[in-house]
């Protein structure tokens, strides 16, 4: 019997094992490059990109032991975004994962470092499986891309670019919003149907990233609304920094309503996908109605 629940701690196990694995056979010098990598992973969060990637996967019936290295790039991909976007110079957040901050603990040169190493370590295991084959080429490249100057990067370069100067326009906004956290869970869906040779790329792609923008909108309404013991770090930091989010330029009401639109559009893009889009449509509703 299908249980979100239990499909979500089954898919979290996978990645926590290979975590596991990847701490054991971690073992950098100096120490403390070694303990402020597994400081920011072992913090736990709620691997939500990771639990999609498997998700995807198992709807396009894709199941191939390989998929634990793209998971697991993704995962290091993501936790180095995070100890950058804490950063004075970035966010300037003092907590992440109900614990300090990476740059609080070890200092700024080494958050910047362990954000590089994590980022590093990534594109080494993409790079490791591109002898498997054209489509890990092809997964590797999309990952990167996701994540890179055209992706990630230029939403954070936005996000902090408007902060400073003062931008409030809805064009920057989505352009922030789909770049800085679209891009990402959107590499999370497409990426095994890349692996399996292109089935359902596109919509799995569209998916991931309305489902990105709908995942940052919860998170500037939980930034304005939310309970910092649940979220595990600061709240109320999006109007202190003067950020372009969605809360702060449309308010909290608007943005409810425009979550149940992005809720319909995620749905409705499922629809198109062939195969049991159960959980992925339950995913949905968590990400509406998130309080972590
Ligand atoms: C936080 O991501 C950054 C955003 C894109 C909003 P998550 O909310 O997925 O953070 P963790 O991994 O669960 O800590
Ligand atoms: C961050 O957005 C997106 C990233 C790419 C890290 P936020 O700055 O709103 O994320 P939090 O609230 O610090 O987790
Ligand atoms: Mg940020
Ligand atoms: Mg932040
Ligand atoms: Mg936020």
């Amino acid at each position: 019997m299908y249980s979100y629940k239990e499909k979500y701690g089954e898919y979290l196990s996978r990645i926590e094992a290979r975590l596991k694995k990847f701490y054991e056979e971690l073992d950098c010098k100096p120490d403390v490059l070694d303990e402020s990598l597994k400081y920011s992973l072992k913090s736990g969060g709620k691997r939500i990109r990771p639990v999609l990637m498997y998700a995807a996967a198992d709807l396009l019936g894709f199941d191939d032991e390989a998929l634990d290295d793209y998971a697991l790039a993704l995962e290091l991909i993501h936790t180095y975004s995070l100890i950058h976007d804490d950063l004075p110079e970035m966010d300037n957040d003092d907590f992440r994962r109900g614990k300090p901050a990476n740059h609080k603990v070890f200092g700024a040169g080494n958050a910047v470092l362990a954000g590089d190493g994590l980022l590093n370590t990534a594109y080494y295991i993409l790079l490791s499986h591109c002898n498997d084959g054209k489509h890990c080429v092809d997964a590797a490249k999309f990952m990167c891309d996701c994540a890179g100057v055209k992706g990630m990067i230029a939403g954070q370069a936005a996000d902090i670019y408007c902060a400073a100067n003062a931008v409030k326009d809805g064009d920057m906004l989505d352009f922030i919003v789909k770049n800085k956290t679209g891009r990402l869970l959107s590499a999370a869906v497409a990426t095994p149907a890349i692996l399996s040779g292109g089935r359902y790329f596109v919509e799995l792609r569209q998916f991931g990233e309305d489902l990105g923008m709908l995942f940052q909108l919860t998170d500037d309404v939980l930034d304005e609304r939310g309970r910092e013991d649940t979220l595990g770090k600061t709240t109320g930091k999006d109007r202190e920094e003067n950020k372009l989010t969605y809360v702060t330029f449309y308010g909290v009401e608007q943005c409810l309503v425009y979550a149940d639109v992005l809720s319909s559009k995620c749905l409705g893009l499922l629809e198109g996908v062939g195969g049991d889009t159960r959980f992925l449509r339950d995913i949905v509703s968590f990400v509406r109605y998130r309080e972590s």
